[in-house]
Order: structure tokens, then C-alpha cells, then sequence
């Protein structure tokens, strides 16, 4: 998450977008090449060919666009694609991109073959738009010279480079900036065995002696996300060293996890506010997503990005065309009973 943001989404231990403490181990934790990429299978071999392919022609490959959720991995794929292409990595951002200045500075001092990541993409300001679409397509960078009916725009070839966008939220794009990516990988959420693989992965680079039943455990409550699974692992570790004789066992694990409010399905406190506001003052639904956000004191775009593609996944709500409706299971998980002629 950029700077210069509101802190929406820094809720607590399984929030999935990176704290501090996150960033500070990253470039521990993250898989360098794509072969150490746990998971997403499709998405890996998809990308695999992508990048052979240019490889063997000898030019860029094709801008990739990677859309998903937060903490699923779409930075460390931009930073496997430089890796395996043995180019180097220029990051920049949305919201640091707030006039077109701000991008042709950036665009203009690219290298040949360089890979250009922007996060969130979504964010750019409107007028550096333009600006990407030409630069993506031909090479160049339209730079305005003067002001008012005088101006005059100077085109200025810029080194071929490879663009990799990335963003929660790929509906926002526009469609002539879609439509520009080669290339658009959906990062979805993690199977348990992955997520198990990558909670072993992170424990042995970590020097954490961690059980397998523990392991099961921390990914089973890791809402599918590889971010929220590394942070519980550092969480569990640390309750052993401080409250357990350090054995990281399974025992341990839940305690540390229920510590945490992280629930048996990993469901966090936003996560069982939306699901306790769905149900005890909205009946179950529907209700519209941002009634439901304002009952829960968060933003529209926090509910519909960080809880909600979770808790539809998990099968405890459904988006309806009349607005957000609870299931039988929300109804059970939450030990509630459902009144007569609830929604579901
Ligand atoms: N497929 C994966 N295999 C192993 N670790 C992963 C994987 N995807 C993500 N991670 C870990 O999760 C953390 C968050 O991933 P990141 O790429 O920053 O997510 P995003 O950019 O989508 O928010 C990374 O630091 C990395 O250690
Ligand atoms: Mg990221």
C-alpha cells in the first residue's frame, strides 16, 4: 500500500494488506523466480510462456496486466518477471502518478527492456492516461512544450520496456488501457495445500521449527492469502518464544490464533462485523453494499475488496442483484438463528 493513503485496510493481524512489519520481511519471504512461485498454477505456466516466448524472439514481452486481491501476489509476480527476464525493475504507483509529468519523468529514463511495475493502477490520475496508451503501444511520449493555443506536444522515443500493472480492482480500468496489457493474469485466492507449502516454505526461511499439523493449522486460517499466512506464521512464532516452551505445535498454533481473534476459518473482526451487521440489523439482506459499509464504520471499497471476495468464496454471502444477502451457513457460523423469512 502506498504512503500517501488512508490507513482503511491496517485492521489487525489478518488485514491482507501489508503493515509495516510485513514489508520489513518481504524481501525475506518472497519467491524469487517462478519456479519457487507457489500455487496459481495457471497463471504461472501462462506467464511462463509469455516470457519464454519473448525470450526467444529477443524483445519485450508483452505488457501483463495482474488483477487479484491484496496480498495474493501480484508484486512479487512483477518482481519474478524482471528475475526471469534478468531485466531491471523500475516501481512506481497510481497514486504517486498525479499529473502526466509525473509519469513522462518516469517513462523517459527507462532502459531498454526495462520492466516498468505499477501498482495500482486504477489510481493513476486520468490525464497520465493518454499519456500510457501511447507510450505502451508505439514507444513515445507526447512531451507538451509551452501553454495555452502556443503549446506545441514534442514526441520523444523512449527505450522499449515491459509494463506490469497491477490492481484489486481491474472493472475500474478503462477498457482502452485493458485492452492495451498482451497479457492479464487473475491471482485468485490460495487452495490449502498451497497455502500449507507456503507457510512451510516461509517457517524454514524463517528458522522456525514448525510442526506440520501447525502448518495445516496457520494456512487454514489464512483466508486463502499468502500474506495473511506469513503474518500468522510470525504471530504463532512469536507467542511460542514468549507464552510456549518455543515447540511450534498444534496446540500452540490455536492458541495463538484465538489470541489474535483470528477465527477457526480465519475469519477476521471486519470480516464477522459485515457478517454480524448483515444479519443481526439487516435480517440476512439483501442490503446495499455501502449501507452495509456505513453500519460497520468502513469505506465501500474496504468491504468490497478485503471482506467481501472472502466471505462470497467461503459461501457466507452472496451478491445479489437487490444487494448483499447472507447464507444458511453465515446464519450457523455465526451461531444465529435465522428469523422467519430471512433472505437465503
Ligand atoms: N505464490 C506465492 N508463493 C509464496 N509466497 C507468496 C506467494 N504469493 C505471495 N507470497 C507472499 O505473500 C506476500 C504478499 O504478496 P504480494 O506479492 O506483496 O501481494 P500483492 O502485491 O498481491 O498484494 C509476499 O511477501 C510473499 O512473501
Ligand atoms: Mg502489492
Amino acid at each position: 500500500m502506498s504512503d500517501n493513503e488512508p490507513d482503511l485496510y491496517e485492521r489487525g493481524v489478518v488485514s491482507p494488506e501489508a503493515g509495516a512489519d510485513d514489508r520489513a520481511l518481504d524481501g525475506a519471504l518472497r519467491p524469487r523466480m517462478l519456479e519457487d512461485f507457489v500455487g496459481q498454477d495457471r497463471v504461472r505456466e501462462q506467464l511462463s510462456l509469455v516470457l519464454r516466448g519473448a525470450q526467444s524472439r529477443g524483445r519485450a514481452p508483452d505488457h501483463v496486466l495482474m488483477s487479484g486481491g491484496p496480498g495474493l501476489g501480484k508484486t512479487t509476480l512483477a518482481m519474478i518477471i524482471a528475475n526471469e527476464l534478468g531485466a531491471p525493475l523500475r516501481i512506481t504507483s497510481g497514486p504517486a502518478i498525479e499529473r502526466s509529468g509525473d509519469l513522462a519523468a518516469v517513462l523517459s529514463t527507462l532502459q531498454e527492456g526495462e520492466v516498468l511495475f505499477l501498482d495500482e493502477i486504477h489510481r493513476m490520475a486520468r490525464p497520465a492516461e493518454e499519456m500510457l496508451y501511447v507510450a505502451m503501444e508505439d514507444f513515445r511520449v507526447d512531451v507538451v512544450v509551452g501553454k495555452g493555443p502556443g503549446a506545441t506536444a514534442i514526441p520523444l522515443d523512449i527505450a522499449p520496456f515491459t509494463l506490469v500493472g497491477a490492481t484489486t480492482r481491474a472493472g475500474l480500468l478503462p477498457a482502452p488501457l485493458r485492452d492495451r496489457f498482451g497479457f492479464t493474469a487473475h491471482v485468485d485466492f490460495y487452495r490449502p495445500e498451497d497455502l500449507e507449502t507456503i507457510v512451510r516454505r516461509s517457517a524454514g526461511l524463517l528458522g522456525v521449527d514448525l510442526a506440520p499439523d501447525a502448518a495445516q493449522e496457520v494456512a487454514r486460517r489464512s483466508r486463502g492469502t499468502p500474506r495473511i499466512a506469513n503474518r500468522l506464521l510470525r504471530r504463532v512464532r512469536d507467542y511460542a518464544e514468549v507464552r510456549g516452551d518455543g515447540t511450534l505445535d498444534r496446540a500452540t498454533a490455536r492458541a495463538a490464533l484465538s489470541l489474535y481473534e483470528v477465527d477457526e476459518l480465519g475469519l477476521d473482526r471486519l470480516d464477522r462485523a459485515v457478517l454480524d451487521a448483515l444479519l443481526r440489523r439487516f435480517r440476512g439482506g439483501p442490503v446495499g453494499l455501502s449501507t452495509l459499509a456505513v453500519s460497520v464504520g468502513e469505506e465501500p471499497e474496504t468491504v468490497e475488496v478485503v471482506a467481501e471476495p472472502f466471505l462470497v468464496r467461503a459461501g457466507f454471502m452472496a451478491r445479489t442483484p437487490r444487494g448483499r444477502v447472507a447464507t444458511p451457513r453465515a446464519w450457523e457460523h455465526m451461531g444465529l438463528t435465522p428469523p422467519d423469512g430471512a433472505a437465503g
